[in-house]
């Protein structure tokens, strides 16, 4: 059934109206497709990314659009795809033409012809992102909805136009985008559509590292990534990406004993940090921050359960996925190891009394990264004891505020040594050797311990002093 409804296109109305006019002057049919449309219906925030089919040649639209409206960039052609981009002031608009897919006879291979527009739509991958708007002047705004794709949008459910073993063989990234949108939209995914993902799971074997990982970024970016990656779970794909989260997953009992699942929390942890944060790497710090847990888990019969130096084993395992899911080796995974390699420090000075010496310790460890360590730290209370939580969140108050009247006094975070080793080797006209690095520690644990301010003078005596005890002579140049 093809419905009539009209869709006001206020936004772009100008724009529109133009791209529809030049489609009308070359024999064509132009429409508004895909995100763009299911993002106005839903009176969600519209992108200036704007998919436009035509039935003919999208690259032949795209130069006589380019050729009529002014404040247009050239057009960037894809032969292989079929494509061109053009940028519109600050749109960015995406020409194809309607495809069909047919298959030869002797082989497996699709072939792409072009189509109809409802051959173009049946091949795109849910009802919602099917939907089209017409731009013609005899048309335009009627809303051209094949699939019931504004009835699937009430309904809130994500739902392939064919069936979803076809549209997931076309592209098997769409299981992954099926979890995506279910994420971002709060959507459910409809009945056949899941047992078909679940099935086809394996699939996304054959998928570039790259085109998985930017449907994970969309995931951890959106209000609650937890409902992603419990689907992920229970559509049986977390386990193909992220096995160490799976890792994590159950509690054990030994004598009585039991550890909290990490699993579960580390997804209510993720949750949180998106509460304070739009920062995706601190975000992969929160998604990663325990993976260290399933590799140290201990149980002795003295503690109990334990999980030592998971922070140390979980940082190096952040380098062995960050390469396997072909991320970033850069500063962005220096950073995310760096957060989970500190990550349980903070809580540990919250549970006990905050002396200032930890927390000037806390901010030379922590340096730049303190305050999202402090945010990572925070989201890192799950305990479902009120009294508990009150306290470590009071906690975090101190010494949040510690920080604050420490760094006034002492400006330990990028600590700079205020006796360096070449003021060192001056004054005592040596060269490099060991007793250097000794003055520098002990004047530098002195700084941190609160024992001399951070401060020159203070530190000069400090360097005297710890000299003349390791044998060496300020007055030796000049004796000499
Ligand atoms: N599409 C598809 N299958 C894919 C990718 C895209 O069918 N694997 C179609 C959908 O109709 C989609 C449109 O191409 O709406 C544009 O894709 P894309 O820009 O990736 O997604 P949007 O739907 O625009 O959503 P977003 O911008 O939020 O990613």
């Amino acid at each position: 059934m093809i419905s009539k409804q009209h869709i006001n296109l206020t936004q772009q109305h100008q724009l529109f109206t133009q791209i529809g006019e030049v489609a009308q002057d070359m024999g064509t049919r132009a429409f508004v497709i895909g995100g763009y449309v299911r993002d106005l219906i839903m009176e969600r925030k519209v992108s200036k990314d704007i998919d436009i089919v035509c039935e003919g040649s999208g690259i032949e639209l795209a130069k006589a659009v380019s050729k009529k409206l002014p404040n247009t960039g050239k057009v960037n052609v894809y032969k292989t795809y079929g494509t061109a981009m053009v940028r519109v002031g600050d749109n960015e608009l995406e020409f194809v033409g309607a495809r069909k897919e047919s298959y030869q006879k002797d082989s497996r291979n699709p072939i792409v012809e072009s189509g109809t527009l409802e051959d173009d739509q049946k091949r795109r991958d849910f009802t919602i992102n099917a939907l089209a708007i017409a731009l013609n002047p005899n048309e335009f705004g009627t809303l051209i909805d094949p699939f019931d794709g504004v009835e699937d949008i009430q309904k809130q459910l994500l739902r392939t136009p064919l069936a979803p073993e076809q549209t997931f063989s076309d592209d098997p990234l769409r299981m992954m985008r099926a979890v995506r949108f279910a994420t971002q939209l709060n959507f459910t995914i409809d009945h056949k559509t899941h047992k078909a993902i679940h099935r086809m799971a394996d699939r996304i074997a054959i998928l570039s590292k790259e085109r998985i990982i930017d449907e994970l970024h969309k995931i951890l970016m959106a209000t609650k990534p937890s409902l992603g990656f419990l689907l992920l779970h229970e559509l049986d794909l977390l386990h193909r990406i992220l096995p160490e989260l799976c890792a994590l997953k159950g509690i054990e009992e030994v004598e009585g004993q039991k550890h909290k699942d990490n699993f579960y929390h580390t997804f209510e942890v993720v949750d949180n940090i998106c509460k304070t944060t739009d920062h995706l790497w601190l975000r992969w710090a929160a998604l990663l921050h325990d993976i260290g847990k399933a590799p140290t888990k201990r149980f002795s019969k003295k503690v109990g359960w334990t999980f030592h130096g998971h922070e140390f084993v979980g940082a190096k395992m952040v380098y062995e996925l960050f390469k396997r899911l072909k991320m970033p080796l850069n500063e962005k995974m220096k950073y995310v190891q760096r957060l989970v390699f500190m990550s349980s420090r903070p809580i540990v000075i919250a549970e006990d009394i905050v002396t200032d010496a930890a927390v000037r310790r806390l901010v030379f460890d922590a340096g730049d990264l303190i305050d999202d360590l402090l945010l990572l730290c925070e989201a890192d209370i799950t305990t479902k004891n009120p009294r508990r939580f009150n306290t470590y969140h009071n906690n975090f108050k101190i010494v949040r505020q510690k920080i604050i009247d420490v760094e006034e006094k002492d400006r330990i975070r990028n600590f700079q040594p205020p006796v360096d080793g070449a003021e060192i080797m001056k004054t005592f006209d040596v060269g490099p050797c060991r007793e250097i690095g000794l003055i520098k520690d002990h004047i530098k644990e002195a700084i941190l311990e609160g024992v001399i301010p951070n401060e020159y003078e203070a530190a000069y005596a400090m360097m005297l002093e710890k000299a003349a005890e390791l044998g060496l002579d300020k007055n030796k140049k000049t004796n000499a």
